[in-house]
């Protein structure tokens, strides 16, 4: 049986169309994930958004995303090597994955295994997520990504079940 990790980014606090949420809506999916797929996890963590409004959080990532900055994440890259298959999810901001996560991509190897990219969004899908992880990772097998409304993902393990169950979970 093959081994698999979560390696994801979700942001709590104030967001759009779900108020302001003490779970984000990406970590929820990481949780069904674990528990369907028996997944281990690992969060990418920064504390530059903490206690920020939607509006200003909004302007903030534009910029970032406008000028490819790679903000610092709290610890070090994980060590993937036991795992042959690896989740990568997070929010669409601005089209792709929040910034931070590219900080992490440029630290971690993914040659030659299976990646799975899912995000949670408003509208944008799974955005250009999937062929930019497959920019950052041009030796993986990246599959066909899964995208999710983060309004729905509270209601929505039903979902990820049948998506999984479609992968042979
Ligand atoms: C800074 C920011 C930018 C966003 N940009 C987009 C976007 O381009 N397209 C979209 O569909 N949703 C966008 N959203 C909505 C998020 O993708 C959506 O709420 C997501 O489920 C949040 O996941 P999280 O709670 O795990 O962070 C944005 C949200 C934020 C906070």
């Amino acid at each position: 049986m093959s081994k698999s990790i979560i390696v994801f980014f979700s942001h709590a606090g104030d967001n759009y169309a779900v108020g302001n949420i003490e779970v984000g809506n990406t970590k929820i999916v990481a949780d069904y994930i674990s528990e369907i797929a028996g997944a281990d996890q690992f969060e990418i963590v920064t504390h530059k958004y903490d206690g920020m409004a939607y509006t200003p959080l909004i302007n903030l990532a534009k910029e970032e995303a406008n000028n490819g900055e790679l903000p610092p994440c709290e610890g070090d890259a994980p060590d993937l090597s036991q795992y042959d298959t690896v989740f990568i999810g997070g929010p669409v901001w601005w089209g792709t994955y929040p910034q931070v996560m590219f900080t992490i991509f440029k630290d971690i190897n993914l040659d030659g295994k299976t990646v799975i990219p899912f995000t949670t969004h408003e509208g944008s899908g799974l955005a250009s997520c999937v062929s930019d992880v497959k920019s950052a990772f041009p030796k993986a097998k990246v599959t066909q990504g899964f995208s999710i409304y983060g309004h729905e993902v509270r209601s929505g393990r039903a979902k990820v079940e049948k998506w999984l169950k479609g992968l042979g979970y």
